[in-house]
């Protein structure tokens, strides 16, 4: 009987052994525009690596930090100096993270300076995300830029570029060459750092995407994103999480973990289970006991110290989920304000003006990280990069099948239109 079952599970395990090594392409998205929440979803073939022998050889040597960041830079505007001032920015903002993180490919950020309309700073994010099987088996978004860290064997086919930026060319910013700094000026190069940070990962999908419907706080709705007309039936696929996300950790008694929550709430419908129009979607979701869940999330999301991103060593960092009402881009994603006249003060929403980047270093302290404070550095080393503290980083998997639906996009069904201005507030899209 035993060695019966026992040959039986050996078969099973060799046919799974078998299709994971047939898997040959991953969804990817890929977002093309940093001021749209428009993605385009593609297929990355599986490819080998062929860095593989030379950097696995040679896993002790890293980029230098003038090595590390490459930038293609598009200026549009006709001001020469104006386009040197910025392009330097760009280049110093990934030296000051890369003086930090360990980088052993270079991050390739596709950085555009133009002009936009008016309180538009600009914006920068992860220009592809694949999808990774976490050790929980949980299948996350990870930006391409840590991807490319992991010198996988084989890996899903990168794009081009890792982050991609677009920059304002006719706002009143501050760059270093201009010496003194007004009052009401923000420091570019500040900015761009800001920016490139959440290129990095540092995102959160925990959000009100239904809103103006109603407010409840989900991962990403991923299966809602190529519905651009609400009559159109929908297939239910789950929500979708961040690499981040795996590590938020709601601040009640029992500190329960997100994840936790998101599966609770993808318990909502069997995967695959359709609906036949948008409305009917929404009015099945309000009812289910999974909306109570997002619901109460959707109060946590706007009282002060609910949730935490929880770092590898244990270490809670506070997320911002101050802001009422909740605005999406700002809450959650970044952290809480009481970072500001902290070394780590980096990640809060709300940009300083009248001040470089440099003197807010100075007043929070120098700390050795300089912009990258040590609450920062720990967040980039829990989710995967290298640093002189954190040699061996964690590291997911491919996912066990390549027909996954959990790859995510930040296009939008028309009942989810987000605003995506960036005032003096730091918003991600
Ligand atoms: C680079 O960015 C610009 C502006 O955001 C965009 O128009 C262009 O398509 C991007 N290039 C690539 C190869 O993604
Ligand atoms: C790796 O190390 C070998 C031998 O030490 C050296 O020849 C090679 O240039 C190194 N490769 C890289 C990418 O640094
Ligand atoms: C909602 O939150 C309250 C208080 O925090 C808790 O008692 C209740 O169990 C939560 N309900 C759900 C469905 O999570
Ligand atoms: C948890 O909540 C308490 C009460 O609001 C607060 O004092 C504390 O700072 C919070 N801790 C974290 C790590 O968020
Ligand atoms: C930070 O310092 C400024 C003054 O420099 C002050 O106005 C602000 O309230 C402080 N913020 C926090 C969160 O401590
Ligand atoms: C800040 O720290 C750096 C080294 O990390 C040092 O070179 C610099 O002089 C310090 N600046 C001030 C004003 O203390
Ligand atoms: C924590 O970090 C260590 C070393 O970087 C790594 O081996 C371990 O897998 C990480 N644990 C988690 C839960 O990410």
């Amino acid at each position: 009987m035993y060695k019966i079952n026992l040959s039986l599970l050996w078969f099973f395990i060799t046919i799974i052994g078998f299709i994971s090594k047939q898997i040959i392409a991953l969804d990817c998205r890929d977002y093309t525009d940093p001021l749209s929440y428009k993605s385009t979803k593609v297929k990355c073939d599986i490819v080998k690596n062929e860095d593989y022998d030379k950097i696995t050889a040679n896993s002790t040597e890293f980029l230098s930090p003038s090595e590390a960041f490459v930038i293609d830079f598009t200026c549009g505007s006709s001001d020469t100096t104006l386009c040197e001032k910025a392009k330097n920015a760009f280049i110093s903002a990934g030296q000051r993270i890369a003086s930090v993180i360990r980088f052993n490919t270079p991050i390739r950020v596709n950085a555009s300076f133009a002009a936009l309309s008016a309180n538009t700073l600009g914006s920068a994010k992860p220009a592809r995300t694949i999808p990774l099987q976490d050790q929980d088996g949980i299948i996350r978004l990870y930006p391409q830029a840590l991807v490319k860290q992991m010198q996988f064997p084989s890996h899903p086919e990168f794009s081009t570029y890792d982050i991609t930026a677009l920059f304002s060319s006719t706002a009143d910013v501050f760059f270093k060459e201009d010496v003194t700094i007004q009052t009401n000026q923000y420091d570019f190069e500040y900015i761009v750092t800001h920016e490139y940070i959440h290129g990095l990962g540092f995102i959160s999908y925990w959000r009100e995407w239904f809103v103006p419907d109603f407010p409840d706080l989900t991962p990403y709705p991923e299966f809602l994103v190529d519905n651009t007309d609400p009559s159109k039936p929908i297939t239910y696929t789950g929500f979708t999480e961040t690499a981040f996300d795996r590590y938020m950790v709601l601040n009640t008694t029992d500190k329960i973990k997100m994840t936790t929550l998101a599966q609770q709430i993808n318990k909502f419908a069997p995967i695959g289970k359709k609906f036949p129009s948008l409305i009917s979607f929404e009015e099945s979701f309000l009812d289910s006991r999974q909306s109570y869940i997002a619901e109460n999330l959707s109060y946590a999301a706007i009282n002060p110290y609910s949730m935490d991103f929880v770092t590898n060593d244990s270490t809670p960092v506070i997320l911002e989920t101050k802001i009422i009402p909740f605005n999406p881009g700002s809450s959650v994603t970044h952290v809480d304000t009481l970072y500001m006249n902290t070394s780590d003060f980096l990640m809060v929403y709300v940009a300083q003006p009248g001040i470089t980047l440099d003197d807010i270093i100075i007043k929070n302290g120098n700390a050795s990280g300089g912009a990258i404070g040590p609450y920062l550095t720990k967040v980039l080393e829990t989710l995967g990069y290298t640093t002189a503290n954190n040699l061996s980083p964690y590291r997911p998997t491919l996912p066990k099948s390549g027909s996954n639906n959990i790859s995510p996009s930040l296009s939008m069904a028309i009942s989810l239109i987000i605003t995506i201005t960036l005032s003096q507030y730091f918003n991600i899209f």
